[in-house]
């Protein structure tokens, strides 16, 4: 018998882009979002950046405030549109600022972490604010990023790890991430590397491989959104 799957059984995140940070434009872009996904609520919804692309229609310098889109945000809430409430790719500043005129809290920021940027400062400030890490391009985009001189899937240290536990190297990867739990959405186009990618709960990282793992850390930032670098809320001049 066909497995019929439930709304309640899937967890769906999406996210607010960078051209209705603007209260009524955020309002609106949320219900559009919905719409398209033929859905009545999502389970979380992020600020995809802090950079605001709203100031462009008016003034470029003064993009509308965090706090204006996230109160569109607990709007949505507030009438059971999304139930949960996260940013994306803010820095502990701009993060610090949402908090600070937050009637419902972020639950997660999602960001870039990976053995080569791995995120220390703000794994512990957002321990400190009972808010969750997802971590994107946990793999480091190894496709993409190869040809940078830093690849988890033939980097010798993660291989012998993955040996030892008979592993593959992007499991050991992401195992690190989840060990710290850290939530992993890495993409895969193949349902092998899909399925792979989700083994990661029969084995365990000893203490001394979690620290051979930490010590991979480059601090190095694959995504730098350069052409974004002279926006006021650039948010990556800071962790
Ligand atoms: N919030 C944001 O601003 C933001 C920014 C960047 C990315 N993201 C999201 O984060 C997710 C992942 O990021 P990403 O795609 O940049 O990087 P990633 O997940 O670290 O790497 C994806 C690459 O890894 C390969 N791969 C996946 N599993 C593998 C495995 N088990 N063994 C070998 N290769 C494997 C994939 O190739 P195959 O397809 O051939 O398996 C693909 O080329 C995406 O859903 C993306 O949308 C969010």
């Amino acid at each position: 018998m066909a497995k019929i799957i439930q709304r309640k059984d899937l967890f769906i995140v999406t996210k607010l882009w960078n051209n209705f940070h603007a209260f009524e434009r955020a309002k609106q872009h949320i219900m559009d979002n919905l719409k398209q996904l033929q859905l009545d609520y999502v389970d979380l919804m992020l600020i995809h950046w802090p950079t605001s692309f709203d100031g462009k229609i008016g003034d470029p310098n003064t993009p509308p405030d965090h706090l204006e889109t996230w109160k569109a945000l607990e709007w949505a809430h507030k009438i059971g549109k999304v139930k949960s409430l996260g940013l994306a790719n803010f820095n502990h500043k701009q993060i610090d600022h949402v908090l600070s005129g937050a009637k419902i809290k972020p639950v997660v920021l999602e960001a870039e972490m990976h053995p080569y940027y791995q995120q220390k400062k703000m794994k512990d400030y957002l321990k400190k604010n009972g808010m969750a890490l997802i971590a994107y391009s946990p793999l480091a985009n190894p496709g993409q990023n190869a040809e940078r001189g830093f690849n988890v899937l033939t980097d010798p240290a993660i291989s012998k790890i993955a040996k030892r536990h008979k592993k593959s190297n992007a499991q050991v990867t992401l195992r690190y991430a989840v060990q710290q739990n850290v939530a992993v959405i890495p993409k895969s186009s193949s349902p092998k590397r899909l399925a792979e990618n989700m083994a990661l709960f029969d084995f365990q990282l000893s203490d001394e491989e979690m620290k051979q793992m930490a010590s991979l850390d480059r601090k190095k930032k694959m995504i730098l959104m350069e052409h974004l670098k002279n926006h006021p809320q650039y948010p990556f001049n800071d962790w």
